[in-house]
């Protein structure tokens, strides 16, 4: 079994892991930007070239007789690298471009939503111009506003201290218009949750529900990451969900995979990233990620105990239905160790020291080595993960490690911390009004 990992960062890694993890002992090969040294150890061979390189990555595929490809990050989606795979006859966990556009493109997306009413869609307009753009976003008061392509989680701004008045947020709108389309919508207000699933067209099979941490400082201060940490409970809910919560958010991915058929009559294949704000009304889209979510995967991946060539396999060939996806019932924590700066101003090119890491679980993401020396390059540079009963154990794992990963570095401290979880308790107790 050839299996092709297309990314080179943390959430690579942890597939790249899973997939060696399999009984079924797969050769794996990867396509990567810079050479993750995570990544590069798990392989039997790679190729350093750009993941959105179709025609270099298919010709790498034929080269290595690949049966499957997982496709990690969404440029590549959105380039169409799965539709040239599935040509060729490889296998592919990772939806082709007509359906991927659930993620690349957010005005699509929250048409789509509309037009097919699936459930838990925020009040929002599409603008490719001013005309009419203040008056809606004085209607609606508290809004968030979206460039509608493709940002790393790192363009969208919401009323509060990223915004503080309806002329910053004017401001902002016309300022992103120059670079494409606009969404603004409600600024909703609850707690955030992310659900993945594996799906093969029809069937999905859920991973344990994950919170991530968006913001860059401790306390959910600063601008907007890729992700700074994540993490899940024991058992599939967070410790502010219900079961109906979830329910209910799985109930519209269901729904969304079907709608996204009805509308494309393209079967979606990969992985589905609900990303959910749990409200005073139950769960509503922020967006879908046609993707694992990074650090997310780094949550669930660890947990699956299901052969993860198998689940890869049945998304691809359509098989799901006969396949008994499990997950542990353990509570993890990650972390991430970014460069001092990060996102805004960050540094680079600056070695990491690995330590003694305990019972935790490292990922690298981006970096690169030289020298047998590993390198920042101003993104997220190395996660690690605890896994244990309860999240403050997992907590207590996870940021033992990162105390012993030494560098330019920051990260936060709370993520995961009794403190935090409980703030996170209290405030969905007071949304729900209870
Ligand atoms: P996205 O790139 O859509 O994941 O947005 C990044 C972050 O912005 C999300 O994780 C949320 O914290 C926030 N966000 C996006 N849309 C909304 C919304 N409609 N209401 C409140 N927060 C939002
Ligand atoms: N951590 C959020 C994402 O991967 O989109």
């Amino acid at each position: 079994m050839n299996v092709l990992i297309i990314g080179g960062g943390g959430r690579e890694h942890a597939i790249a892991d899973a997939i060696a993890r399999s009984k079924q002992n797969p050769a794996i090969f990867a396509v990567m930007s810079k050479k993750n040294p995570g990544i590069a150890g798990l392989c039997r061979d790679f190729l350093l070239a750009s993941e959105t390189d179709v025609v270099k990555v298919v010709d790498y595929a034929k080269s290595r007789n690949i049966d499957v490809a997982v496709i990690g990050p969404e440029a590549p989606l959105a380039a169409g690298l799965a539709d040239a795979l599935a040509d060729l006859g490889i296998g592919v966990a990772g939806p082709k471009k007509a359906v991927a556009q659930i993620e690349f493109d957010k005005a699509w997306a929250r048409n789509f939503m509309k037009k097919h009413n699936i459930a838990g869609c925020p009040d929002f307009e599409v603008f490719t111009n001013e005309k009419g753009m203040n008056v809606f976003i004085a209607k609606l008061r508290n809004v968030a506003i979206k460039p509608a392509g493709l940002t790393g989680g790192k363009g969208v701004k919401v009323m509060g201290d990223q915004l503080p008045d309806i002329e910053s947020a004017n401001e902002y709108a016309s300022r992103l218009l120059e670079h494409g389309s606009v969404v603004i919508e409600e600024n909703l207000i609850g707690e955030e949750f992310t659900v993945q699933a594996f799906v093969d067209g029809k069937s999905l099979a859920f991973a344990p529900s994950v919170q991530d941490h968006k913001r860059a400082f401790e306390g959910d201060l600063g601008p907007n990451t890729g992700g700074m940490g994540s993490y899940t409970d024991a058992g599939v809910l967070l410790p502010f969900m219900t079961d109906d919560d979830l329910k209910k958010a799985k109930q519209i991915m269901v729904d969304t995979v079907r709608a996204l058929y009805e509308e494309t009559r393209v079967p979606y294949q990969g992985i589905l990233y609900g990303q959910f704000m749990l409200t005073k009304d139950g769960p509503k889209v922020i967006e879908f990620n046609a993707r694992f979510g990074d650090p997310e995967a780094m949550n669930v991946l660890p947990l699956l105990e299901t052969d993860f060539v198998n689940v890869v396999s049945a998304v691809a060939n359509g098989t799901l239905e006969n396949l008994d996806v499990r997950f542990s019932n353990s509570a993890t924590v990650c972390k991430y160790a970014v460069p001092k700066g990060y996102p805004e101003n960050p540094t680079r090119d600056s070695e990491v020291i690995v330590g003694d890491i305990g019972d935790s679980i490292l990922f690298y993401s981006s970096v690169y080595e030289k020298d047998n020396i590993v390198y920042t390059t101003g993104s997220r540079a190395v996660a690690v993960v605890g896994i244990a009963d309860t999240i403050a154990e997992a907590e207590v794992i996870a940021q033992n490690a990162l105390d012993n990963i030494k560098g330019d570095l920051q990260s936060r401290r709370d993520i995961g911390t009794a403190e935090l979880v409980q703030k996170r308790i209290d405030h969905m107790k007071k949304i729900r009004g209870d």
